[in-house]
């Protein structure tokens, strides 16, 4: 849908094609491998691409996670870090950009997203509490279980499905909210832990008219709804496309109206915030707060550095403003829709609609003949890598773990291998690479064989597993 907006929006005078709103100032080289030297480093890596070196990587798509390229100003706001202890400068920059563009009261930084997901879980949830969600991620769902939660998802079932293009595949289902909500009571409901986009959905958004309908049922309940922003501006990048009354919003005003239905909201800053480390947490209930403000010292720092140097807080500030610009948001999506589309004319298997930071490639219709539990989207990364030196990355059963329960794997539906895209990092010219290398290997899906865990850690396991080819 977007895809065909932003098309359209080029065909009306002839062409006219968007473009990037930078220019390049400073390259770093990369090199292609020769595939004996890919075949090597792969087994090397135990068949996992998050244990390859990245000098043995061409195009890394591994991750849009502090791979972001910083702009000449925010390099600039670098050198005018304030590395005091306590009271830095640039700590009260930072507060002003989250709360200028995201609205919440109060912010502690953190080292990054998962930093600040220890302090919320730790803080919020009780032992035995449910933490209902729109789809889980591996790093929040393990900090809500440490903490006592039980996650639980209550994202509309359209998401689990690949093919169908619901264009806000994010929503929270709130049929299957209110029944639990009924179902456990009110008072074990921790908190709503709802994410724009969806990441292990496919980058899925969630509509203005689901979070306003979200925000109303809580209130009858008296839940409160915490936001994952990692990715909330392309979030809000999809509403402007989509959501009817939105397509003359600035994004920036969309972010903040989104934002308002919420209490409070965590935030890897590696992704929207176009910088290579950092994060924060941020919340409106000022006792709330205060219990925060206390843990952040003891895991992270103090409550005006938490985790990250000065300058790293002022290349977030920077940065925050920078990403909510119509046309840096426009060109960003607008790469990822373009990697999509060059797959979709191919016919080759993806998650639709195309997300907002990478293309999902279905391994399960790539590889029908791979059981789940010899993990064809870890199978479909390593073959990509081997290939072409492309990296991506597992977002099936591997990602799922197992059943803290049970300890048996889960079996999630979506069967994914994720191509993430940096932001400000590649070229056209690379993802036109990037499409032919996938095409490679789809047209010799057939004759792929699926691989075996050889050693597999307790948690997170995606990481540091090792995997073997399966016997011939
Ligand atoms: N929430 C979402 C939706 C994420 O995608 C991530 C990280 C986090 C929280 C945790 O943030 O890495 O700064 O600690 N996602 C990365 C990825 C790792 O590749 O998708 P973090």
């Amino acid at each position: 849908m977007t895809t065909a907006k932003l098309k359209t929006m080029g065909q009306q005078s002839g062409r006219r094609s968007w473009a990037e709103p930078w220019k390049i100032k400073m390259v770093e080289p990369i090199r292609l491998t020769i595939q004996a030297e890919r075949t090597r480093a792969l087994k090397e890596a135990g068949y996992n691409t998050f244990l390859l070196r990245s000098e043995d990587v061409y195009i890394d798509l591994l991750t849009d996670s502090g791979t972001n390229a910083m702009s000449d100003r925010q390099w600039a706001g670098m050198l005018m870090g304030d590395e005091a202890y306590a009271g830095s400068r640039n700590f009260y920059n930072l507060e002003e950009a989250v709360s200028t563009y995201y609205g919440y009261r109060y912010m502690v930084p953190t080292h990054q997203g998962r930093g600040a997901e220890h302090l919320l879980s730790q803080t919020l949830i009780k032992p035995g509490q449910y933490v209902p969600g729109n789809m889980y991620f591996t790093t929040t769902r393990i900090h809500q279980e440490l903490a006592g939660g039980t996650f639980v998802d209550v994202i509309i079932d359209k998401a689990h499905d690949p093919g169908n293009e619901h264009p806000f595949k994010g929503n929270v289902d709130l049929g299957k909210l209110e029944f639990l909500i009924k179902q456990k009571g009110a008072e074990n409901i921790a908190y709503i832990s709802l994410a724009g986009t969806v990441n292990m959905a496919g980058g899925q958004p969630v509509s203005m008219a689901n979070v306003r309908a979200l925000r109303e049922l809580c209130d009858r309940f008296r839940i409160r709804i915490y936001l994952d922003a990692t990715r909330m501006v392309e979030n809000a990048f999809f509403i402007q496309q989509r959501e009817e009354g939105y397509a003359d919003k600035p994004i920036a005003a969309i972010l903040k109206e989104f934002c308002n239905y919420t209490d409070g909201a965590w935030m890897s800053a590696k992704k929207d915030n176009l910088v290579n480390i950092g994060g924060w947490l941020a919340v409106n209930d000022n006792e709330l707060f205060d219990s925060l403000r206390n843990m952040v010292v003891i895991y992270e720092g103090l409550h005006t550095y938490g985790g990250v140097a000065g300058r790293d807080m002022e290349a977030m500030a920077i940065g925050i403003a920078e990403g909510v610009q119509d046309d840096q948001i426009r060109s960003r999506v607008g790469q990822v829709l373009y990697l999509g589309d060059l797959l979709l004319n191919w016919k080759i298997p993806i998650v639709k609609p195309v997300g907002g930071h990478a293309v999902f490639l279905d391994a399960r219709k790539f590889y029908p003949h791979i059981p789940q539990d010899q993990f064809p989207a870890q199978t479909l990364a390593a073959q990509l890598y081997l290939n072409s030196g492309v990296r991506g990355m597992e977002r099936g059963i591997v990602s799922a773990g197992r059943d803290p329960k049970t300890g048996e794997h889960r079996f999630p539906a979506l069967e994914l291998t994720r191509l993430a895209i940096p932001r400000r990092v590649y070229t056209q010219a690379h993802m036109d690479v990037v499409a032919e290398a996938v095409k490679t290997v789809y047209d010799a899906r057939e004759h792929t064989k699926g691989l075996k865990m050889v050693y597999e850690p307790k948690r997170l396991r995606f990481f540091q597993a090792r995997f073997e080819p399966v016997a011939e």
